[in-house]
This record gives structure tokens, C-alpha cells and sequence, in this order.
């Protein structure tokens, strides 16, 4: 019996509604595949703000150190994202990710036949994406240093912050990505300013040297960041792995989400080095934000909080054949037509959140 201790964080903004429709999905593993999962609360970003003056505790990042996995929904919103640096709603985020050492980002990008007509592309052009993106997600210009903003009098200020990649770093996340794609039968695209910036320089060459030495196997690219934003809605199927520094991951994953009919399909995984039993220690949430807009009204889509259990189930567990479960639900819940209002066309229905969610349950069997 798999048992495992798993640190949920709700957040702000739509965050607990689409928690609770992935609880209910956990929920009926628990009840009828006997999987033994315990689940604690925590207070991050906007929420732990208000109750304890920082986005984050230290007691909560212990706690997600010793919890198995992390499901995080979403954090932050327009009354917590400006303030100053490390009191920021996303920096308690950002300091999970970096305190657990969770350095390869893993955000799949897969069409569902029956959303290829929500796609803001044209059906022919989407039909079939199936790519992942791997972002470097605990190094780059978020946290090089130094960093900071200067006054320069009268007023005027001076932000700067560092773009940096060192050969070891550019090496873990690119084995990440070699043997994705080895697994997956692909090849890899490694994105990078390598015409402009030197830190590009440094992670080209360590990616190519890498290649050479250890995954020679498996086909590499190396595609510069503007052609990649725009091969990704020109032609989204040439990719089948993707991998690059954080800021570039962050910005071409929602590029690409736009492939798939709404951000709110996407989940992610984020991943440190495996341990000896294969699986990983990671967080594991929707690509999407908090979406102020739509918090509290119940309409949110809840199938990228979804599918990062489902991620969760896989690379933290070892659940294979449950991960796979939950996406065919989430396929035949689709495919039966229901859609929430992200999903669907002008004068098309659209359901809640807790429906969507039930419908998931249902379709599990
Ligand atoms: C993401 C988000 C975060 C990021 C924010 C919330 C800090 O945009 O996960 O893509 O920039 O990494
Ligand atoms: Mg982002």
C-alpha cells in the first residue's frame, strides 16, 4: 500500500476552490484504491501575509521538506505582488523552490482532442502538441545576484537584477531533459540568447559539451528564445522537449498554454535530483496564477490542479497507472462535452468548478 504524507497549499485567489476538486480526486484513491495519503495545510503567499506578516513560515518549509510532495495551487494577488523584494506574495514560492532545490521544472503541454477548437490556433496546427518544457527553475536572473534598485536622485531609480548559468547547473536540468526524451523516443530543443547574452554562451556550450559526452543518443537543437516564441505558435509540433533558464521558461510556458484552449489546462512539476528509489521529492501546481478576476465565483477551471496530483502521483509516488487514470477522466470529461468558462466558445455552456470536479470523480469509475 502506498502510503505518503503530502503538504497541500491552497494559496489565494482561486486556489482553494481548485484545491478542493483535486482533494476529491485524492479522495477517491484513497476510498477505492486504498492509497494511504495524509494530507497537512499551510499558509503561502497572500494568505500567510495577512496572518503572519511574511509570505511564508519557516515551520512550512520544514514541513515541505518532510512531506513526500507538495501540492501547491497558486499565489499572490494585486494587493501583495509589489511589495518589497522577500515580502512579495510569489516569494514564498519562490523560496520553496529553492530551499527544496527544486531545479528542473516540468510543464506539459498536451492537446486534448476535444479542446483543439478552444485553442486560440487553428485545429490543423494544434492537433496532436504533445511537448514538454523544462524551465531551470532555481537559478537565472530570479535569483542571481547582485540585484537590487538604486536611487539616482530627483526621483530616479536604477533596477538591476543578474542573469547568470554556470556549467554544473546547465548540466542537471539538461540531464532532466536528455533522459525525458530519450524515454519519450524525442529530442530536445535547447532555448537560449546565446547571440547576446554571455550567461546564453556559457549554457549552450555546457549543453552541447553534456550532449556530446553523455546523451549523444538523443537529437539536439539549439533554437534562440525569440524563433522559439515564434515556432511555438507557427508550427507547435516540431517540439517534443523543450529546456531553458528560468525567465525564458517562465514566459514561453504561458506562450505555449495558449496552444491548449486555456491556461488553466496545465499543470507542473518541479523536481530536484531522484532518490535512489527513482521518484522525486516535488512541488507540484497549476501553471496558472491566482486569477483575482475570477476568485470566489466557483468558475475556475479546476483541470491543471488536477492533473499536478496527477503529476504528483507519478513522479513523487511511483503511480504510474493512477496518473494515467486521472488524465483519461479528465479526457472523457472533456470529450462528454463539459467545459468551464475558460473552455468555452461564445454561446457555449459552461459549468462550475465543483461540477467539473465531480464529473472528474465520476469518470474515474
Ligand atoms: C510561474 C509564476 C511564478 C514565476 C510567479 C508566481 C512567482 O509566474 O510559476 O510561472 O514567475 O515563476
Ligand atoms: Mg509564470
Amino acid at each position: 500500500m502506498t502510503h505518503a504524507n503530502i503538504l497541500a497549499v491552497s494559496g489565494d485567489g482561486i486556489g482553494p476552490e481548485i484545491m478542493v476538486e483535486a482533494r476529491k480526486v485524492a479522495d477517491w484513491f484513497v476510498a477505492r484504491r486504498g492509497l494511504d495519503l495524509h494530507f497537512e495545510e499551510a499558509l503561502v503567499g497572500g494568505v500567510a501575509i495577512e496572518a503572519i506578516g511574511r509570505p511564508i513560515a519557516e515551520e512550512t518549509i520544514e514541513q515541505a521538506r518532510r512531506a513526500d510532495a507538495v501540492l501547491f495551487a497558486c499565489a499572490g494577488g494585486p494587493d501583495w505582488d509589489f511589495l518589497e523584494p522577500g515580502k512579495r506574495a510569489g516569494d514564498g514560492l519562490l523560496r520553496l523552490r529553492r530551499e527544496l532545490n527544486l531545479f528542473a521544472n516540468l510543464r506539459p503541454v498536451k492537446m486534448f482532442d476535444a479542446l483543439v477548437d478552444s485553442s486560440a490556433l487553428k485545429p490543423e496546427a494544434v492537433r496532436g502538441v504533445d511537448l514538454v518544457i523544462i524551465r531551470e527553475l532555481v537559478g537565472g536572473i530570479y535569483f542571481g545576484e547582485p540585484r537590487g534598485i538604486e536611487p539616482l536622485g530627483n526621483h530616479d531609480q536604477r533596477g538591476f537584477n543578474t542573469e547568470t548559468y554556470s556549467s554544473p547547473e546547465v548540466r542537471r536540468v539538461g540531464d532532466v531533459a536528455f533522459r525525458l526524451a530519450r524515454a519519450r523516443g524525442g529530442h530536445v530543443h535547447s532555448v537560449d540568447k546565446a547571440n547576446v547574452l554571455e550567461a546564453s554562451q556559457v549554457w549552450r556550450t555546457a549543453m552541447t559539451e553534456f550532449h556530446a559526452s553523455t546523451h549523444s543518443d538523443v537529437p539536439l537543437h539549439h533554437m534562440l528564445v525569440d524563433n522559439c516564441a515564434l515556432q511555438i505558435v507557427r508550427r507547435p509540433s516540431q517540439f517534443d522537449v523543450m529546456v531553458m533558464g528560468n525567465m525564458f521558461g517562465d514566459i514561453l510556458s504561458d506562450c505555449a498554454a495558449a496552444l491548449t484552449g486555456s491556461i488553466g489546462m496545465l499543470p507542473s512539476a518541479s523536481i530536484g535530483a531522484a532518490r535512489e528509489d527513482g521518484r522525486y521529492h516535488g512541488l507540484y501546481e497549476p501553471i496558472h496564477g491566482t486569477a483575482p478576476d475570477i476568485a470566489g465565483q466557483g468558475i475556475a477551471n479546476p483541470s491543471a490542479m488536477i492533473l499536478s496530483l496527477a503529476m504528483l502521483f507519478d513522479y513523487s509516488l511511483g503511480l504510474r497507472e493512477e496518473a494515467a487514470m486521472i488524465t483519461a477522466a479528465i479526457e472523457r470529461v472533456l470529450a462528454d462535452g463539459l467545459r468551464t468558462a475558460d473552455l468555452a466558445r461564445p454561446g457555449e455552456a459552461s459549468v462550475s468548478t465543483s461540477t467539473f470536479g465531480d464529473a472528474v470523480v465520476a469518470a474515474l469509475g
